[in-house]
């Protein structure tokens, strides 16, 4: 069998990892990750339960560009679903409002992408896979993603990014994301994967007994039908969503859904309060195997399920990603 070596920057809980080993095993091939990244305490306890014994840079923006070389291992794939705040709808008004600076003035977060292309300019692996939130497309005008694509295609064939959407690939969640591949040689045009639109509804993905603390408190449920008059009142969106369980998807789920999971609220009949989701629910919602281990709180496992990729749609790319590669029979494939 042959093997796939990555590396896995702003990992998360390993989500990318997770799409990227199914489809290695799909293809027959054997994958190795190298190194992963991660600055959050909780997400890296929650990868390391699940990875144990990979190499780990805790900050990205540590290792010095003399350094590259050296501190990161080749790999054939970078895999990088890199930070959204800087660039999604929610952080980019937020910061807003608090007269901070968004997209790739954000110096905490928003460059982040230099580190990335660094690391390919040094490390030239075959190909790069990035996941994004759709937003990134069109803020400052549309600036930020054309310097993205410019920066990448001195380096790299880049096909047209493209969005897809979890609800298209049999998960039953709207979540629209922005997908950029490149390769370092070009072999042919690159499709990216076709929907599978298999039918599934919401309660394919929900537990069958749930604990009362997932239901609503009063308190919160009124403040919810509150919130829902006077945002109506203001023409502002709708506030909060209620979910029946034979829809076809939820809402797209947020890292912020602890919070009063208004996203997602589950519709229990007239005369009960709904409830949230639980945090292994929205895992499911995302493609994580049952078999997923998440030793934190529930607020974090909420964080953690929120920021991660969609594994479906993520595993569907990269098997087309994989196969354009072995298509060449180039070196990355390595007989067993
Ligand atoms: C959108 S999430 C990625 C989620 C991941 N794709 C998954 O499926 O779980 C971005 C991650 O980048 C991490 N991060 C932010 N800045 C970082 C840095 N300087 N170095 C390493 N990780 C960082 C955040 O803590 C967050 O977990």
């Amino acid at each position: 069998m042959g093997k796939i070596t990555s590396i896995d920057l702003f990992a998360g809980v390993g989500g990318m990892r997770i799409s990227l080993a199914k489809a290695a095993r799909r293809l027959g091939l054997y994958d190795e990750c190298r190194l992963y990244s991660e600055i959050n305490e909780y997400s890296k306890s929650t990868y390391e339960a699940n990875f144990p014994e990979t190499k780990f840079i805790k900050d990205i923006k540590s290792v010095q560009k003399s350094e590259i070389d050296k501190d990161i291992p080749d790999h054939d794939i970078l895999l990088a679903g890199f930070p959204c705040q800087p660039f999604s709808k929610a952080g980019v008004s937020s910061r807003k409002n608090l007269n901070r600076a968004y997209g790739f003035d954000d110096k905490d977060q928003g460059n982040l992408f230099f580190n990335i292309l660094e690391i390919l300019k040094i490390k030239k692996p075959r190909a790069f896979i990035l996941e994004n939130v759709q937003n990134i497309l069109t803020v400052s005008q549309g600036k930020v993603f054309n310097k993205i694509l410019k920066e990448l295609r001195k380096y790299y064939f880049v096909p047209d990014p493209k969005i897809l959407d979890a609800k298209d690939f049999g998960l039953a969640q709207r979540r629209c994301r922005v997908y950029i591949v490149g390769f370092l040689n070009y072999n042919g045009e690159f499709k990216y994967p076709e929907p599978s639109f298999k039918k599934v509804k919401v309660k394919d993905f929900l537990d069958k007994k749930v604990h009362k603390k997932y239901t609503i408190s009063d308190l919160l449920w009124k403040s919810h039908q509150e919130r829902r008059i006077r945002n109506s009142n203001r023409g502002k969106g709708f506030g909060f969503r209620l979910t029946n369980r034979n829809e076809k998807c939820t809402r797209t789920i947020s890292s912020r859904y602890y919070k009063d999971g208004s996203e997602c609220l589950i519709f229990r009949g007239k005369t009960r309060n709904p409830r949230r989701l639980t945090p292994r629910e929205v895992f499911r919602l995302q493609g994580f195997p049952e078999s997923f281990k998440f030793p934190v709180s529930d607020l974090q496992a909420y964080k953690q399920a929120g920021n991660a990729v969609p594994i479906n749609v993520v595993e569907k790319v990269c098997i087309e990603v994989l196969k354009y590669l072995i298509r060449k029979k180039n070196r990355i494939i390595n007989a067993a």
